[in-house]
């Protein structure tokens, strides 16, 4: 078998389960009155180079997006996102339930990225002071996109920045930030608050932690209102240090960063393996700038891939979702690769 449903599927990387041991010694204060929990304040600060900072540890990607979210916008208030964003399509309404019945509104662009010029148009038809009308309070970027593409740091800023213009927040759901980061190459702090983000869903479950994610606000009134809303939603954990450890330890030392490279290069090694394909119709739906791919592929390959136990999720009859992790081996590429390859082969001889 060879697995590439989800990054998700992985296991917990070997550092961060050795933090986590590391945390089990002896006892600590309960629900972030810990000296981990601090430590991993001072982390975030250092590795995001901003001195207030604010980190909140909670439990799965939803739970950040949502509380993130509900902290920024009011309940009467409109959450502007790409319309194939994971907040929109695939977490059943946790930011309109956590945000007091504030709604999503979709965007659209190429390549799963909002296109500036469109969230413009988006913002100038608001009938603002309307109470009839929700009003747009955040702008939520998804990066890298569900569609595995990333927005370079110039374009975070320049879409920030039109949302500023009308008085909305930019949040990032950066479930894959990792990714994102290590395949632009640049700083944490420039995709992020240096580029306008108020406000980060900071990832790590999916990249080698163990049910462990963080929300970074950069803005005081967002991390004020945190305080609270994690509370409620039942995100202050008794045994935070176990949390605090992880997501302190995945930020250590470019461990984050090194998984997250690792899994970009073996979706690069896969995309290469795939090019012989591309004679038999084989296509790419989309741009890869990190572990995500989406194929086009001859129905009966797809059986005969399945078949042969290569694991992965089946978006339509005709194309599949390939995803990589920090735990694919260059040989499970190898592998993926050439089953693809002979599935294909034997499906258009
Ligand atoms: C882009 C994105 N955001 C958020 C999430 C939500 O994470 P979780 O499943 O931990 O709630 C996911 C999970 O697949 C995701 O892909």
């Amino acid at each position: 078998m060879i697995e590439l449903r989800s990054d998700n599927t992985a296991g917990v990387a070997p550092e961060i389960l050795a933090a986590v041991q590391a945390a089990n010694a002896g006892s600590a204060l309960a629900y972030g009155g810990d000296d981990l929990t601090a430590r991993l304040q001072e982390v975030v600060r250092t590795v995001f180079e901003h001195p207030t900072a604010r980190v909140f540890p909670v439990t799965s990607g939803t739970a950040a997006n949502a509380l993130a979210l509900s902290a920024a916008t009011p309940p009467w208030g409109a959450v502007l996102c790409h319309r194939s964003a994971h907040i929109i399509t695939a977490e059943g309404g946790a930011t309109s339930l956590f945000g007091g019945g504030a709604v999503m509104q979709g965007v659209d662009g190429a390549h799963a990225l909002i296109e500036p010029e469109l969230l413009r148009a988006a913002l100038e038809s608001v009938r603002w002071g309307d109470p009839h009308e929700s009003q747009p309070s955040v702008l939520s970027l998804t990066l890298p996109s569900d569609l595995g593409t990333a927005y370079r740091p110039d374009q975070v800023a320049e879409l920030s920045a039109t949302a500023r213009e009308f008085g909305l927040r930019t949040h990032v759901d950066g479930a894959r930030v990792a990714n994102a980061v290590a395949a632009l190459g640049c700083s944490p702090a420039d995709l992020t608050w240096r580029a306008g983000v108020d406000v980060l869903s900071l990832g790590a479950t999916k990249n080698g932690a163990l049910s462990a994610e963080a929300i970074v606000a950069f803005d005081d009134r967002i991390a004020d209102e945190l305080v609270y809303r994690t509370k409620r939603a039942g995100h202050v954990t008794s045994k935070m240090r176990f949390q605090s450890a992880q997501v302190a330890a995945y930020l250590t030392d470019g461990l984050w960063l090194r998984l997250a490279a690792h899994a970009n290069m073996r979706m690069a090694e896969l995309v290469a393996g795939l090019q012989p394909l591309a004679s038999y119709g084989v296509r790419l739906q989309e741009r890869v700038d990190v572990n995500l791919a989406f194929v086009e592929l001859p129905e009966r390959a797809i059986e005969a891939a399945l078949e042969a136990g290569l694991l992965c999720y089946r978006m339509s009859p005709t194309s599949v979702r390939l995803v990589t992790s920090w735990q694919t081996t260059p040989e499970d590429v190898v592998v993926a690769a050439a089953v693809l390859r002979e599935a294909v082969s034997a499906a258009t001889r």
